[in-house]
């Protein structure tokens, strides 16, 4: 008799570890979800988190770093991040990079015409338009800028 209810003791224990664990990972799903975003002064107001997080890969991509290199260490964990902190500066040089393409994008691209039948993709300008995986990117101007500037040359034509 006694054994038979620690039996069932134990197995309404395992049921409610089990169940505690479930709620427990649900709320973490809908926390997920639902989070929201603190300190965006450029994205458009309308993005989701998951937007923002998207474009950071497309930063983290084109600039060839890791998310360190903009955002700051969490103060109470430093082996965290702090995302909405604007603690480090590159994250505002970030913001005037995003902010000067979105207006070349607006003022410039979008004046482009494309014929209705033309069916190539209309290409906006990206992190990675300039950037291809460099923090700085190597646009040294092809021709000198004035007699003897520096500046890479032109390839010279082709012997025949
Ligand atoms: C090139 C710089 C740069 C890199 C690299 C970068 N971020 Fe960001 N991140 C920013 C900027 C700038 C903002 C704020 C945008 C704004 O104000 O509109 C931001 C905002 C965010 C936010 C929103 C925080 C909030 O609640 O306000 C999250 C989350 C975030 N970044 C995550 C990441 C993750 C994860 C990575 C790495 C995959 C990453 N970032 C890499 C520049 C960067
Ligand atoms: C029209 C070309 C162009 C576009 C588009 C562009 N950048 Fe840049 N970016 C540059 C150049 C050139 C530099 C180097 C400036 C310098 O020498 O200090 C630079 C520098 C930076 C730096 C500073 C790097 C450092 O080591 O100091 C960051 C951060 C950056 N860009 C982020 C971005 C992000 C994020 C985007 C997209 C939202 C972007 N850039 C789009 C041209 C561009």
């Amino acid at each position: 008799m006694f054994l038979q209810n620690r039996k069932k003791m134990v197995l309404l224990l395992g049921a409610t570890i089990v169940t505690a664990l479930m709620t427990q990972s649900f709320n973490y799903t809908q926390q997920q979800q639902e989070r929201k975003l603190q300190n965006i002064k450029v994205f458009p107001s309308t993005m989701t988190y998951r937007e923002v997080d998207h474009a950071m890969d497309q930063f983290k991509a084109a600039l060839g770093v890791k998310c360190n290199f903009c955002h700051a260490p969490d103060k109470d964990n430093p082996r965290r991040m702090d995302m909405p902190s604007d603690a480090n500066p590159m994250k505002n040089v970030a913001r005037e990079m995003l902010r000067m393409t979105m207006e070349m994008n607006e003022k410039y691209m979008a004046s482009i015409k494309h014929p209705e039948s033309d069916t190539t993709q209309i290409q906006h300008i990206t992190c990675n338009t300039c950037h291809r995986g460099a923090t700085k990117p190597f646009g040294q101007p092809l021709v000198a800028p004035g007699p003897g500037g520096g500046g890479q040359k032109p390839a010279a034509p082709a012997a025949k």
